[in-house]
């Protein structure tokens, strides 16, 4: 039992806690009052890259819903693609006495001196969906397959210009996501190990010559300077030819890559649009996959997620192994990251109802 005096010190830490929470960013209140002083109750910090991308707003929210139906209370911050606001962000979550952190990295290699204060605080480390690279203080990391999104990209693009069945040549271009995040050189290696063979035997054509990872990179994933690079793509490389497929690693990046098509005449009648691949199934891809004009994305459940994640705090938390289903493949640098995976999904106009409506990713009114 405690005493009055530490109680009226724990009503006053909880009362500066909930001061310096409220005082900056987003923060929610969950765990019932039994809660408070045992694992349970405390406040998990949750960084997130950026608000300027739904997916990582609805990954946000998700994982907070299911913090707060498993007792905790949560500290939401988004770092607007900023590496160094990510840091301060960090440093503010373990200064307040966060009891884990999930992290989304902006950069993946800037965070290192902020998770050593993590670890010397003994606040476990949850790598949400990018791995941190170069420091033994993650302690797992929540994903999906990443080489798999690649090769059902890649896989789309084959089999649209029926490629296996020996038709072609056809001119392809290539977009990677950002170089400074650890996925993109999953999903281009999964990509590229499909396409490659059909590259080597001319079937496929990069008429700009970009085939290496260092020259398509898109910083930030940003999908402006995505669209500025197709624009010279198209001026330079096909003022008397078409292009027939273009490789994008993301939604954002295929939204600005549909800007160029668009505006050098792609998507009529005597210019049909390439086939255009995508990642995370946010709603404007959705929308114009269903009006016939980005082809495919490659849909990610942010719930299963932040379902994973959030277990993985839990067990933790509470002392045990939390659940992983990959040991081998995410070296980052300093060690090989216990990992639990998710299966990604191949989402275009046949199955987006099935998928996305019937499974409750969105609604039917959201997709009109
Ligand atoms: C990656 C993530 C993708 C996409 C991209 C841009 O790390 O795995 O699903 O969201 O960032 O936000």
């Amino acid at each position: 039992m405690r005493n009055r005096r530490a109680a009226l010190a724990a009503i006053a830490t909880a009362a500066s806690l909930a001061l310096t929470l409220s005082a900056c960013g987003q923060s929610s209140e969950g765990g019932s009052e039994e809660d408070k002083g045992s694992s349970k109750g405390g406040t998990i910090g949750i960084a997130m890259p950026t608000k300027s991308s739904e997916r990582w707003i609805a990954d946000g929210d998700n994982v907070v819903k299911d913090l707060k139906s498993k007792g905790y209370k949560t500290k939401l911050v988004f770092g607007e693609d900023d590496p160094d606001q990510q840091v301060a962000q960090i440093e503010n979550l373990i200064t307040q006495g966060v009891k884990a952190l999930i992290v989304a990295a902006i950069d993946n290699k800037s965070l290192n001196n902020v998770l050593q204060q993590a670890a010397d605080a003994d606040i476990p480390v949850i790598a949400y969906d990018r791995l941190i690279l170069g420091t033994e203080n993650v302690d797992y990391y929540a994903s999906f397959d990443n080489t798999k999104v690649g090769e059902l990209q890649a896989n789309y693009i084959v089999e649209k210009l029926g490629l296996a069945d020996g038709k072609g040549p056809f001119n392809i271009e290539l977009f990677a996501g950002s170089n400074d995040d650890n996925n993109t050189k999953y999903f281009f290696n999964g990509a590229m190990s499909v396409l490659q063979p059909y590259i080597d035997s001319k079937k496929l054509v990069v008429q700009s010559g970009q085939t290496g990872l260092t020259q398509v990179t898109t910083l930030r994933w940003d999908g402006a300077t995505a669209q500025k690079r197709m624009d010279d793509i198209l001026t330079k490389s096909y003022s008397s030819k078409r292009v027939d497929a273009v490789l994008s690693p993301y939604d954002g990046i295929s939204i600005g890559i549909l800007s160029a098509l668009k505006s050098d005449d792609y998507g009529s009648k005597s210019k049909p649009l390439p086939v255009l691949t995508g990642q995370d199934a946010e709603l404007a891809s959705v929308k114009s996959i269903i009006a016939d004009e980005q082809t495919m994305t490659v849909y990610k459940d942010t719930r299963e997620l932040a379902k994973v994640a959030s277990n993985m705090v839990a067990a933790a938390l509470d002392g045990k192994t939390p659940e992983t289903n990959d040991t081998k493949t995410y070296d980052n640098g300093s060690k090989v990251v216990p990992a639990y995976l998710l299966e990604p999904v191949s989402v275009d106009r046949t199955n987006y109802q099935k998928v996305l409506v019937d499974g409750g990713y969105y609604t039917a009114d959201e997709l009109k």
